[in-house]
Parts: C-alpha cells; structure tokens; sequence
C-alpha cells in the first residue's frame, strides 16, 4: 500500500543517497554549532569531510543522555534559544531533567512524521482522534497532536487522567482513532465496562499504542476488548517524541522506522560495535532532517532488532523488549518486564494488570510478581502456581508470585510503573 509520502515507498538506493546527503548538512550544523560535537568529533580524530558513506558513521562517537544533562537547560541546541519555538523535557527521575527544543521547521517535521505514522496505523483524514496522551512537557500529547491535525483530522485534545469524562467523549463524539498508553488503554476499557458500556461497540477502530512496552498479549487482550486494531508507535523525546517509528496497519509485524528522519544502527550494549541487521541489541539513532538538535549516534537504551521492510521499504523495529535500564538480573538471568507480562498474558484467569518488585534476601536479587486475578473468587494460590511455573520455564527465573484481588495493583494514568 502507498504511504502517506512517495520516500515511504522508494527504492532503497534511492532512500541510501538522500540519507547519505543529509547525513553530511547534519554533522556539519552539529560540528559548527555545538560545542559538545566540535569536543567530541575533534576527541575521535573524525571530521564531518571524513565521512563520505553511511557506513563511516561507526567511526564517530555515541552521544547519550548524560551529554544532554550537562548541557542542561539550553547547551545542546544548534540555533540560538530566541530561534525556538518550542521545548519539552523529560521528567528526570534522578537528577536534572533533559530539555528539547525545535525550530518551527523541527516542529513541521515532527507533525508530519506523525502524521504518517497515524496514516500508516489506518487514520485518514476526515477522522475524528481522541488523544489520551499527556499534554504538557511529555511529547506524546502535542506529538500526536500537531500529527492528527497535519494529517486531517478532528483532534480532541483530552490528554491523560478524567477517565470517566474521557469515556463520556468517546461515546458522545464517536471517534474512529485513538492515541493512548497501552496500560491507560486497559483502565479505560475496565471503567467502561464499570460503567455498563460495551467497550467492544464504541466507535473505536483503531488504537495507536506507545510510550511504553507492551506485548503480543497485550495487544490480542486490547484488541479483543474493545474491538479495534491496535499498533504500536515508537518514540523518544531526545529524538523528536513519538513518531520516530510506526506499525503499519495491514502487516502489524513491527514498527517501520521513517529512515529518511532517523537513521538507525544496533549495537551491542557492552562493546558498543554495531550488529548485523538481525540481531538483537541497543538501538542508536541518528537524526538526519533536526536543525535545533541534531543527535548523533544517540543511544536510546532501547532493546530491538533491525528487520527488513515488508508494507514501506524502510526497515522495520521488532517489538521493543524494554530499556536497558529497566532489565533486571534475577540469579544471573536477564529479564525484562515485558518477558514477565508474556507469560503473565497466557495464564487465563489473570487480568492484565502487574507489578514487579526487586528486592534481596541479602546477598542475591529477588522478583516478587504482583498480578491481579480477574475474578474475585479465584483459587489465588493455584493462579500464582501456574504463573511462577511458566515463569520458570520459559524465562528460567525463579520468582515469588502474589496474586491479588482486582484492583489491588495502582492504576496507570499514562506511563505505567511496572517495576518499583
Ligand atoms: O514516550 C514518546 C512517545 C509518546 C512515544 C507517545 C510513543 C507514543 P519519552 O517520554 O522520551 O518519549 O520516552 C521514550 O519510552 O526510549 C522507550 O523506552 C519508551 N517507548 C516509547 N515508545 C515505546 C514503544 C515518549 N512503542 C521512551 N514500545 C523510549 C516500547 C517505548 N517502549
């Protein structure tokens, strides 16, 4: 199927020069303009003129979130401050947070990648968008936005929380789209159905999901519920926000990444060498169109794989596992949330809802999985048996499993805090 632009379509050849051209404006604004580039290329011993081919951009350094800190507030930008037109920032759990800022033109940019995405998910316009992502200095809100109103739809700008007020809109105004968390996804259908509405018959089509992981399971449990095809969206703020990489409605296998935007390679998280397409490791982006901040060989901490296209000719992003950040060591096992929910996913008679606690009984890491049954009268006991057993098998992690009665987990309102 065509996109909703011809590049999402063109020959790779054709895709590898314009990549490769604005590959060179890139470095060149970032090594003329920001001081953290000049350091850090003359550091490498590597000039923009030196890298003629896609392939030299191994050669240059990485930039990571730490970088961005120290130039907090506004150390990181290519144009002075008084050439932004707008900046948003990370919430920053510990220590400072991580501030973006865009030019008009990165704005533009940014609503059209995401308008692509939205049309890639099956919007079109004419259609009525319901966004329950947060507005505010959290990209999903205005990203998702700026995307539907530059696509053709009729944006209701309802952002997070109110959830019952939400549902009275989606019933009264009979959207076809929706842009939501998948875990603030999953409180609205309960409340729903708390409220005696069929989640199943609302206007609903399509969901697209982000900001966070979720699984096959997850996506097979909402698209069920409430009746819609639900895809996945990906994006991070330090890269332009969400919009970065889109499912395709007619395929769901994977999320295509706009390659003539964002250019990405894998690397492996501890040497830092870049892997074939194929293999699983850390991905690392670089934007090719920015001019505020242009990040070079950022390291999103992402865990994904590069795959072939399939619906566009650019290539495709698995399902993100998770952060590396967030990946536990469990007795020397590596485990992501996400893994946990998988397996939580496939035992009936628990609902979607979970959290994971660390924990040590003194020398080594614990896992304690906290999960709701969906019937308050359910053998708890015999549920938590069969999940610890699958999780056993199938991740090879041994961990302490709580059942409790529905509801008993908090809530997301967004961004769901699955370990704590
Ligand atoms: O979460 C941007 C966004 C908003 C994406 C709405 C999609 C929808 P940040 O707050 O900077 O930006 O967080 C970015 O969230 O590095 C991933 O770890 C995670 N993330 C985002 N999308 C996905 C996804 C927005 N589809 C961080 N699957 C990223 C898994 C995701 N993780």
């Amino acid at each position: 199927m065509a996109g909703y632009e011809p590049i999402e379509t063109a020959s790779i050849d054709e895709l590898r020069t314009l990549q490769t051209e604005r590959l060179q404006s890139t470095l060149h604004n970032a090594y003329a303009n920001i001081a953290h580039y000049t350091r850090a290329f003359d550091a490498a011993g590597v000039h923009p003129d030196d890298v003629t081919s896609l392939d030299d951009l191994a050669r240059l350094p990485f930039l990571v979130k730490d970088d961005l800190r120290e130039a907090y507030p506004f150390g990181m930008f290519a144009v002075p401050r008084e050439d932004l037109v707008r900046v948003h920032a990370s919430s920053g759990t510990t220590g400072k947070p991580t501030v973006v800022g865009y030019t008009a033109a990165d704005i533009d940019t940014w609503a059209t990648v995401m308008a692509r995405s939205l049309f890639a998910a099956g919007g079109r316009p004419g259609d009525l968008l319901h966004n329950a992502y947060g507005y505010g200095l959290f990209t999903g809100g205005l990203g998702a936005h700026y995307g539907g109103e530059k696509l053709g739809c009729t944006v209701v700008p309802f952002g997070g929380g109110q959830t019952e007020r939400q549902i009275q809109l989606i019933t009264d105004f009979e959207p076809r789209l929706i842009t939501v968390t998948p875990s603030y996804c999953l409180n609205l259908i309960e409340e729903m159905e708390r409220l005696g509405i069929d989640p199943a018959a609302t206007s609903l089509q399509v969901g697209i999901f982000g900001a966070e992981p979720w699984t096959e399971g997850m996506r097979t449990e909402i698209e069920e519920r409430l009746g819609i095809d639900a895809v996945d969206i990906y994006g991070l703020s330090e890269v332009i926000g969400p919009g970065v990489a889109q499912e395709c409605v007619e395929t769901k296998d994977g999320l295509t990444i706009w390659e003539d935007h964002f250019y990405p390679e894998i690397i492996d998280p501890e040497t830092g060498d870049v892997l074939p397409d194929g293999e699983e490791g850390e991905l690392v982006i670089t934007s090719l169109t920015k001019q505020a901040l242009p990040v070079i060989r950022y390291r999103t901490r992402d865990i994904t794989t590069l795959l072939p296209g399939t619906a566009r000719t650019m290539r495709r992003l698995a399902r993100i596992t998770g952060r590396s950040d967030d990946m536990l060591i469990i007795r020397g096992v590596n485990v992501y949330p996400s893994q946990i929910e998988a397996e939580l996913m496939q035992v009936d008679g628990l609902s979607a809802h979970y959290q994971l606690h660390k924990g040590t009984d003194g020398t080594m890491a614990t896992l304690t999985v906290m999960v709701e049954a969906l019937d308050p009268a359910a053998d708890r006991a015999a549920l938590a048996a069969q999940a610890r057993e699958r999780i056993k098998t199938m991740i090879g992690v041994t961990a302490t499993v709580e059942v409790v009665e529905p509801f008993a987990v908090p809530r997301s309102q967004g961004k769901a805090q699955r370990v704590v």
